[in-house]
């Protein structure tokens, strides 16, 4: 596995030892997580579309439990931005693992965590930080620290929005929030209002926050029109509400820039950053201006914010290593190369209504969640990793690792090609 090689298949997908496993992980998980074939069969009367499963990986590249070469296209949700098990990045989490694998939250720290939240200072322009594990971990940070500096609760979020399911994330969530929310209606905040995404805005006094990503991620890879983020942080600030910007998908270089907003002429008042950060380990951030952090006041020793892993020292070091590749390997630059190639190629498919998107977060819009679906199971059984996305699940969000050769994209445009020829 060199990290860039094209799908080599020895099975079809999945094979026997993949559907092992997934039977022996039915008796044992909850069934509500991973798509297994009993529960989908009866579902979908159909039993062909249990997930492989992952035994290794290197850069684009993983392999299954049956010996498939597979191709991820979505960097494990957008985690792995550097390419899975990064040399650079497993070293430094294996150094730091051998030397101090656990620090103390709040209590004790390690150098490393200063390193990281000054490099995160350095390349963001926001000051001060509050570490996670999670994005939802960096939202709810977020949450509460408008709350504190506001002195306000009711959050301004928009329809299709994703950021997390922890009970703190859930009620800013706009995507699926009939699904995601219902279940558990009773047990959660009524602080927030939803808005259209890109629509006109609604009237902003009182409010506390306004939580937005620049480009809706899995709502679908939406971007607002050109003019509306602006237009929403200028409206935000006279309202006297704090914006807080959720790239937990877009940061970290995948659409072009360390931050999306870095584009479009804006400075949030918190930034959420997650996901990439880590270069596959859990690690998150929300990153904040010093007026606003520091409306928490200092620790009286007793900290009001603190989780048992915050800041681990293994995140850390794998989170500062990630950061050195992808400036050292230019790979803001390749993912505005790669991304512009990628979406020209894309439109120029037959069956392909259009593609959203910037950088190398990519979605050719196929007019149907049906379509979609099918195509993402139909690249699947070539080797192909790629997930559907939106409401309607009806584009398929291309988020490869931003060290993706031209090759490997070139070969998946030419297999969606011939997956969409057969839908037609
Ligand atoms: C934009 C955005 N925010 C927040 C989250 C939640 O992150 P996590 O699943 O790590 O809690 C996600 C996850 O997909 C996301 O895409």
């Amino acid at each position: 596995m060199n990290g860039n090689d094209l799908p080599a298949l020895v099975t079809p997908i999945p094979g026997p030892a993949s559907r092992g496993w997934v039977d022996r992980l039915a008796v044992r998980e909850c069934p509500a997580i991973t798509a297994r074939r009993a529960r989908r069969a009866a579902v979908l009367g159909r039993a062909d579309d249990d997930p492989p499963v992952w035994v290794q990986a290197r850069g684009v590249n993983v392999l299954d439990a049956d010996g498939n070469l597979l191709v991820d296209l979505t960097a494990g949700f957008g985690a792995s931005s550097v390419g899975h098990a990064h040399p650079r990045v497993v070293q430094a989490g294996q150094q730091q693992l051998a030397t101090l694998p656990h620090a103390m939250g709040d209590a004790f720290f390690h150098p490393g965590r200063v390193q990281l939240l000054e490099h995160l200072a350095a390349i963001s322009g926001l000051d001060r930080a509050i570490l996670g594990s999670s994005g939802s971990d960096a939202v709810e940070a977020a949450l509460k620290t408008a709350c504190v500096a506001t002195g306000r609760d009711r959050v301004l979020a928009f329809d299709g929005s994703y950021h997390g399911l922890s009970y703190g994330a859930l009620p800013v969530t706009g995507y699926k929030s009939g699904a995601f929310r219902a279940p558990f209606a009773g047990q959660l905040g009524q602080h927030v209002d939803h808005a259209p995404f890109g629509g006109p805005l609604p009237d902003l006094t009182g409010l506390g926050a306004v939580l937005v990503e620049p480009i809706q991620g899995r709502g679908g890879v939406r971007a607002p029109p050109q003019g509306w983020l602006a237009e929403l942080c200028d409206k935000a600030h006279a309202a006297g509400a704090l914006v807080i910007l959720d790239e937990i998908f877009t940061g970290m270089g995948r659409t072009g820039c360390w931050f999306a907003f870095q584009e479009q002429g804006i400075t949030p008042d918190l930034l959420c950053v997650g996901k990439g950060l880590g270069g596959g380990f859990p690690i998150s951030a929300c990153l904040g201006s010093a007026r606003v952090m520091d409306a928490w006041g200092a620790s009286t020793g007793e900290a009001i914010h603190t989780q048992t892993f915050l800041g681990n020292p293994v995140g850390c070091a794998m989170a500062l290593a990630t950061l050195e590749v992808i400036e050292g390997e230019g790979l803001r630059e390749q993912a505005q190369a790669q991304g512009a190639w990628l979406s020209g190629a894309l439109a120029a498919l037959p069956g392909v209504l259009g593609v959203r998107g910037r950088g190398l977060m990519v979605a050719p819009e196929l007019g149907s969640g049906a379509r979609a679906l099918a195509a993402s199971r139909g690249m699947l059984r070539r080797g192909w990793i790629v997930l559907p996305a939106g409401e309607e699940g009806d584009v398929l969000a291309f988020t490869p690792p931003l060290t993706v050769s031209r090759a490997v994209l070139e070969a998946s445009v030419i297999a969606l090609g011939e997956v969409l020829g057969e839908l037609l």
